[in-house]
């Protein structure tokens, strides 16, 4: 009796658990998509399968911790065979905005060392242009205003609509990420040229990682409401 929502997340989970083999070292993404991932790798695990998972936040680490998901860190894998992540929007290019959760600095660390990065999403999360989710820089709290001010200088000379970038905040105070860093939302629209403004974005002091991963993704996995999933490459 889930809602369509999450039968969408669900099966796309599901199907890309099934994409995981014996003895594989296995990136966990961070989101409530790669929740139902974990679910479901723990109902394997339960099975017999033999893996070991790399988490992307504290978030994943416990829920896999509490799931029985034997967990190593990335310093002792070094290199994994497959990265299974959700993601705030993909395009046709397979292209992603990741860092709704503000994970975005483990989530690509983690899939860059693996073989295989696989995104899974509700049809929703599909785009024909990034930048209608705001786009999530993570910066050194250490004059944080500052670099606020840079970006959006930089924004001008591109081709987004949007140029604000707003502080995250969790309540009252400011969101502070695993690694405690603040996050800047840039609002900007519509993304045209999406390489380029990854490259120019990480050239600002102060920014630690932007949520844009390019050429990163392999393999999307699309849920729907009604249990049917797409897969792309
Ligand atoms: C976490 O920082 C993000 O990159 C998530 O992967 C993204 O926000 C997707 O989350 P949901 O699966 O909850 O939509």
């Amino acid at each position: 009796d889930l809602p369509p929502i999450d039968i969408a997340k669900y099966v796309a989970a599901k199907r890309a658990a099934d994409m995981v083999e014996d003895g594989m070292k296995v990136g966990l993404g961070t989101g409530s998509t790669a929740a139902w991932l974990v679910r479901c790798l723990a109902e394997r695990v339960q099975e017999g399968l033999a893996i070991k998972g790399v988490p992307t936040s504290q978030r994943t680490a416990r829920l896999a911790q509490e799931a029985g998901i034997e967990l190593i860190t990335l310093e002792e894998a070094r290199w994994l065979d497959i990265t299974i992540d959700g993601a705030d929007e993909f395009d046709g290019e397979l292209n992603l905005i990741k860092g709704g959760g503000g994970a975005h600095l483990q989530e690509k660390i983690v899939a860059t060392a693996s073989d295989l990065m696989v995104v899974i999403a509700d049809v929703g999360k599909a785009v024909d242009a990034l930048g209608a989710f705001p786009l999530p820089v993570e910066v050194l709290q250490f004059g944080w205003r500052t670099t606020q001010m840079l970006i959006e200088e930089m924004l001008v000379s591109t081709d987004v609509l949007g140029r604000s970038a707003s502080l995250r905040m969790g309540g009252q105070t400011p969101f502070v990420t695993d690694e405690g860093n603040y996050v800047l939302d840039l609002h900007l629209h519509r993304i045209g040229h999406a390489r380029q403004l990854t490259l120019m974005l990480n050239q600002i002091p102060g920014v630690v990682e932007n949520g844009l991963f390019i050429d990163i993704c392999d393999r999307v996995v699309i849920g729907h409401g009604d249990g049917r999933v797409v897969v792309r490459d």
